[in-house]
């Protein structure tokens, strides 16, 4: 659940073009991160405190 980010906004969108990311582009899927939306390892510790298995989206570039 989002607790902290753009609360004021009534949906939280963020859109990227695939040809600005780098090769590879980790975002948050647990709305914990301090870098959101991309992924800084917090998922981690919110999965040890409440025993979810929430990970990032990685998106790869071949
Ligand atoms: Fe949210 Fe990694 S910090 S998925």
């Amino acid at each position: 659940m989002n607790r902290k980010i753009d609360l004021d906004n009534v949906k939280v969108v963020h859109s990227f073009d695939i040809e600005d990311l780098d090769q590879k582009a980790v975002f948050c899927r647990c709305w914990k991160s301090e870098k959101f939306p991309y992924c800084d390892g917090t998922h981690n510790k919110h999965n040890e405190l409440t025993g979810d298995n929430v990970g990032p989206l990685i998106i790869q570039k071949k």
